[in-house]
This record gives C-alpha cells, structure tokens and sequence, in this order.
C-alpha cells in the first residue's frame, strides 16, 4: 500500500485503492453502523476522515497512535475533500485517555498546555505554530539567500561581550566547577555563550558585502516577563557600502514583509488559528500591505512625546535614559498602534561599535530600534563605526583596546562604512500571531517540567 501523509491525503486529487495513512487519534465516534476517525500526523492542522466498520474499534481511544489502511476516496461531505475508508486499522501504541492530559474536541489554553513540555506539541494550537515557526525560519533563510547575502554561522562559544550590557552566561567545563579555588579556563580565556554574532558578521562583511546569520543567542536576563527568554533566535544581517539608517530600516521592512506574506501563502489555516483563537486578525495585514510604511520619530522626538503624555509613568521620561516597555507601548500607541522606527538614540545609552552622528560631542549614535504593537522592540541597528580614530578613541575610553585589536583591524584595512541590524524570531512570532506569552512560541519552555528539557 502507498504510504500517504494526511496532507497529501487531504489533497489528493484522484481516488486510490491501497494507501497507509499513520498518525494519532484526534477524535473517535462510534454510531451503530460506522465508526468515525480523525488522524493527524503533523503534517496539516487538518485532520483526515476514517470511515470504519464498528468492529474495528478495539483500543481506538483519543491520542493513541495508528495505522490505517484502505481506500481514499471522495468524501461525501462539502467540508473536506477526501476520506480515508479502512479495511485494517492497526494500533501502534494505546493511549490511556483518563491519564493523558489532552482531553478529545477541547481547545485547551496556552497556560494550560505549558504544564506538558513533551505533549504539548499534540495540541492543535501548539502543531500549528511549530509548523509556522518552520516555515518562518525557512522563509528568512530564502529572504536572505535570495537577495544575495551569504549565510555565515556565528560562533555559539565566544569570548566576546557584543553589547557589553554584561548579560552574560559564562561557559566551564564541569571538572572547573569543581575546582571553584583555583580557576583555570578551557580556553585560557573566559568564554560566554554568544549574546549576538554581530561581530563576527562584522568580520565577513570585509569580505562578502551582504551577509547574515540565524542561530541561538543567550541573555543572563529576567526571562520570566513574557518577551524575554535566556535562550532566543536572532536573525542578524550585515550589509557593506551602507551609509544610511534609511538602508537598513528598507532590509528590516522588507524581511517583515516577505516572510509574514510567505507565511500567508504556506500556512494559511495555521496563522488564522491564532487570529480567531488568540488574536484579531486586521493586526498584520497593514504591515504587510504595499503601501504601507512604518513611523519614523528620531529619539528624542520620542523623549518630548512621552513628557507631553497625560499618562504617568513608572520610569519618568528623561533624554539619556532607557526607553521602558510602558514607553515603548505608549509611542507605538501614540502613532496609531502601528510599527515605528526609533532612530539617533543617545551616545552613552548605546554599545561601543555604535556610529557617532557628529551633532555635538558625542551626542547620539545613528541606531535604529523598531518597535511594535503587543510586543514593543523587535528589531535593533546601526550603522557602525567604521572610522578609525573614532573606535580607538571610544575602546580607550571603555578600556577594551586591547580586547578589540582584531576589530580595530577591520578598520585598518580596507574599511568602509556598514551597517546591520538583529531581530528577535520569538518576538516576530509573537508579534504576527498575537501570542502574548513569549514561552509560547518556543518548541519547548525552559525549567518548567524535568531537567531533560
Ligand atoms: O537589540 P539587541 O540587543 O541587538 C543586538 O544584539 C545587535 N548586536 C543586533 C545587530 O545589530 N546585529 O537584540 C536584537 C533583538 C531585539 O530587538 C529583540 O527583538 C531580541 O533581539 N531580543 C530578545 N528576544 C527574546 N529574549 C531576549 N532576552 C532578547 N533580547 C533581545
Ligand atoms: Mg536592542
């Protein structure tokens, strides 16, 4: 018999006489005559229709794993295309229905499912957005590749502290822990797990122009608010021959846009899960129209915007200090609940490789922030300072001249100006899907069942 998965089974055009169809029990109704099946195997959010004989039914329960074989056919009714009717159905692994915690036909809740790391993935809402989050990273790769940019894998272990905001985790063999006395380094030098591949990114611009990378970023931050994890993916791009924020704003836009259309077009019933279950769905379609493009404000128009607000806030607006969450929120609000770009931020807020725009001494940088509805930062950049006498003169002043000798090189040799900008894959999701939890866009929350996952 042909083995099918139920989505080639669901659209497949022409009836067939043997096919094998496995996956789990979704639901199972018996009436007197005929026994009603439906098999999902991961492979659509649609389930496929078995029509059986009664007689077949023995330890056909909710959740347990299965093999059918049978005829495809054309199903009589209008909702789906085709059915599955069995001649044998064979149970690969029973499922206790009383003590599995999925219960059949039940839309169980986010918060509920998180309990259940290692099952959750059986449920409809958390299928689908496994099935969008592949698509999605699939989606950047071809954004990128198509484009031209080389895909460059980052170091995960590295010695350098990107951002310097010392959100660090630091990286021991267990026989150092051990030894807590007397310290001595695998590497001879202390190593971290990477907090963003930007330099290294910066590195192969010198050779390639447009390069990205897309890979696992750790932050020793407070992972218990709902868009902060420890362990996230970033997509980071770099592009050479750059001289304006304007350029990399266009790549951010552009990214957002192509991947959330191709998501549209891949996964449709997938994405309108979340919009009907979990979220309105108008919120993205305005980013993802042609004619539609995001606010722009610079920093500290941002600054003057927040003062004038008749709302009071916990952290009081001040130029130089940090935008908050609740700032962040009442800007994107401000604007018409749409995407804003953020740009020009302060000199001393930003980390060293940030470029200084010139309008005063050392006044602001030429960085960009995206902040949007929901979620509030999604994406951050620069321009970088490409300018030798400018990096010297700031690495001195941090004390990191002799940690950046290689950068430094970059800017010796063949320097020219650049930019590039990171955005959080969990942040996206959350964003296009209308996921308030960010533990729930991740295939397995951390630290919430056994210390396997
Ligand atoms: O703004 P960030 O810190 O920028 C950088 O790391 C730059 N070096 C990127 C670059 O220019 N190549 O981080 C980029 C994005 C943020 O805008 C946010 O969306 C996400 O990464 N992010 C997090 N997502 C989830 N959990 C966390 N703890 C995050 N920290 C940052
Ligand atoms: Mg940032």
């Amino acid at each position: 018999a042909l083995r099918l998965r139920v989505r080639e089974a669901l659209g497949a055009r022409e009836p067939a006489d043997a096919v094998r169809v496995q996956g789990w029990v979704r639901s199972v109704r018996s009436q007197k005559e005929v026994l009603f099946l439906h098999i999902n195997d991961g492979s659509s959010l649609e389930s496929l229709q078995v029509v059986a004989d009664p007689s077949l039914e023995k330890d056909l329960t909710f959740g347990s794993a299965v093999e059918v074989q049978g005829k495809l056919v054309k199903s009589p009714h209008r909702m789906q295309n085709m059915e599955l009717q069995a001649e044998t159905i064979r149970v690969v692994g029973p499922c206790d229905i009383w003590s599995f915690p999925l219960k059949m036909r039940e839309r169980h809740p986010l918060e509920y499912v998180r309990q259940f790391p290692h099952l959750r993935c059986r449920s409809n809402t958390l299928g689908a957005l496994l099935r969008i989050r592949s698509e999605a990273t699939a989606g950047i790769h071809s954004f990128f590749q198509d484009n031209g940019y080389v895909h460059i894998h980052t170091p995960i272990i590295t010695s350098n502290d990107c951002e310097g905001a010392g959100e660090l985790f630091q990286i021991e063999t267990s026989s150092e822990a051990k030894e807590s006395a007397e310290k001595t380094h695998f590497f001879n030098v202390p190593a971290f797990l990477t907090v963003s591949g930007q330099l290294h990114l910066e590195v192969m611009a010198g050779a390639f122009t447009h390069v990205f990378t897309f890979g696992p970023t750790f932050r020793a931050e407070n992972s218990q608010s709902r868009r902060h994890l420890a362990e996230f993916y970033m997509v980071e791009a770099e592009l050479s021959f750059t001289e304006s924020l304007q350029d990399i704003m266009q790549v951010m836009e552009d990214l957002f846009k192509t991947v959330t259309s191709t998501l549209l077009s891949k996964c449709p019933h997938d994405v309108e899960l979340f919009h009907k279950y979990i979220a309105p769905a108008q919120k993205v379609m305005h980013v993802t129209g042609k004619n539609c493009s995001p606010v722009i404000i610079s920093y500290s128009e941002a600054v003057e915007i927040l003062k004038q607000a008749s709302q009071t806030f916990t952290f009081k607006p001040e130029w130089g200090c940090d935008l908050q969450t609740e700032h962040e929120k009442y800007l994107v609000k401000h604007c018409g609940e749409v995407p804003v770009f953020v740009v020009n931020y302060p000199y001393d807020l930003k980390p060293f490789y940030m470029r200084d725009n010139e309008d005063g001494p050392q006044h602001t940088v030429a960085a960009v922030d995206l902040l949007v509805p929901g979620v509030g930062e999604l994406c951050g950049g620069s321009l970088r300072e490409e300018r030798l006498p400018f990096l010297e003169s700031r690495l001195q002043r941090l004390g990191l001249t002799d940690a950046y000798q290689w950068y430094l090189d970059l800017r010796k040799f063949g320097s020219v100006p650049h930019g590039g900008f990171g955005m959080g894959f969990e942040r996206y999701l959350q964003y296009i899907l209308g996921v308030d939890n960010i533990k729930d866009v991740i295939p397995f929350p951390r630290f919430s069942h056994s210390c396997l996952l």
